[in-house]
């Protein structure tokens, strides 16, 4: 028989779903670290219009930040085949309170734990469980954390063990959407513009952009109404000012942009199965463009630590 030429497949062979593991108990806080509204009731109350920072909440936003950032860093170190997401809760859940601050997610809306990892095709909103890192996996774990009265929202996805070539590029065209996103920011430019350049910049290199989960206004409420979507909406017109706070954070998909929802009420999954990263800074406009408030007071930014490991 003549021998046939086979196309090379596009994309690689699909992998076991993420399968839900179980929840560990609740974790404590201890009475000392101050709390958002929201802890005990797990109610954040309606979201207000975005308002431009004061210069103090700027300030307490930079100390959220990098206490944000550092336990992404040391989390992140610990990211490693065999370990539990639960593990990697826990270990975050430790180090927010260790500097001080109150973990953001635990009993926001009802969210069981401390920090979101979200695996493989899991876009966003992943709980903490027994489920093991596999080799060949990646995993978003995304820190929020309260302090001085004001959040600091970051995340970064991270490649457990040899990931292969296409999860890889995933990753990077992921932290490298989410600069271009960041470039367009500056007094006077328009929310709009963020979308514009994510969505363009994902589409050049074949990925889709997921629509359903957006960026934020962040300061004293965790998600504000300011809404910052990461793709073009000729709609957001709004206009960014100087001081105005927000996050961007881009979830990026190997297939299509199609979600539906776990019956945990939280983990958000693609419907094709197919992979999907994600990268997330908060930020605030300057007179200059914008500042990184997710960085460590060292200046070090944990997505661009770990790129360069
Ligand atoms: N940190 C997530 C974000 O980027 C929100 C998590 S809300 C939670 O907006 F309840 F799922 F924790
Ligand atoms: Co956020
Ligand atoms: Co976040």
């Amino acid at each position: 028989m003549a021998k046939r030429k086979t196309k090379s497949p596009k994309v690689p062979a699909s992998l076991p779903p993420v399968q839900q593991g179980l929840v560990s108990p609740r974790r404590n806080v201890p009475s000392s670290i101050a709390r958002p509204p929201y802890a005990l009731t797990g109610d954040p109350g309606p979201s207000v219009l975005s308002l431009v920072r004061t210069q103090d909440e700027i300030k307490s936003m930079r100390k959220a930040g990098s206490i944000a950032a550092e336990v992404l860093l040391y989390v992140g170190e610990q990211v490693t085949p065999g370990i539990t997401t639960d593990k990697l809760d826990q270990i975050a859940h430790d180090e927010i309170i260790r500097l001080g601050a109150y973990p953001s997610p635990l009993n926001y809306r009802g969210f069981p734990k401390s920090v979101c990892t979200s695996v493989n095709e899991v876009v966003c909103h992943g709980i903490p469980d027994s489920r093991q890192l596999q080799d060949g996996d990646i995993v978003n774990i995304d820190v929020t954390v309260f302090y001085e009265g004001v959040h600091g929202d970051t995340s970064v996805t991270f490649l457990v063990g040899e990931v292969d070539q296409y999860s890889r590029r995933l990753v990077e065209v992921t932290r490298n959407a989410l600069s271009r996103g960041m470039e367009t920011v500056q007094n006077g430019s328009q929310v709009c513009d963020i979308g514009q350049a994510i969505e363009k910049f994902a589409h050049s290199n074949q990925l889709s952009v997921v629509r359903e989960f957006i960026g934020h206004g962040v300061g004293p409420e965790f998600h504000s109404s300011l809404a910052i979507p990461h793709y073009y909406d000729r709609r957001a017109t709004t206009e960014l000012l100087t001081g105005m706070s927000f996050t961007i954070e881009p979830m990026l998909n190997l297939g299509g942009h199609i979600l539906h929802m776990w019956d945990d009420t939280w983990t958000v999954v693609t419907t094709d199965g197919r992979r999907s990263a994600q990268f997330e800074h908060t930020l605030v406009v300057t007179e200059e463009g914008y500042e990184i408030l997710t960085q460590t007071s060292s200046g070090t930014i944990p997505a661009e630590y770990f790129a360069s490991q």
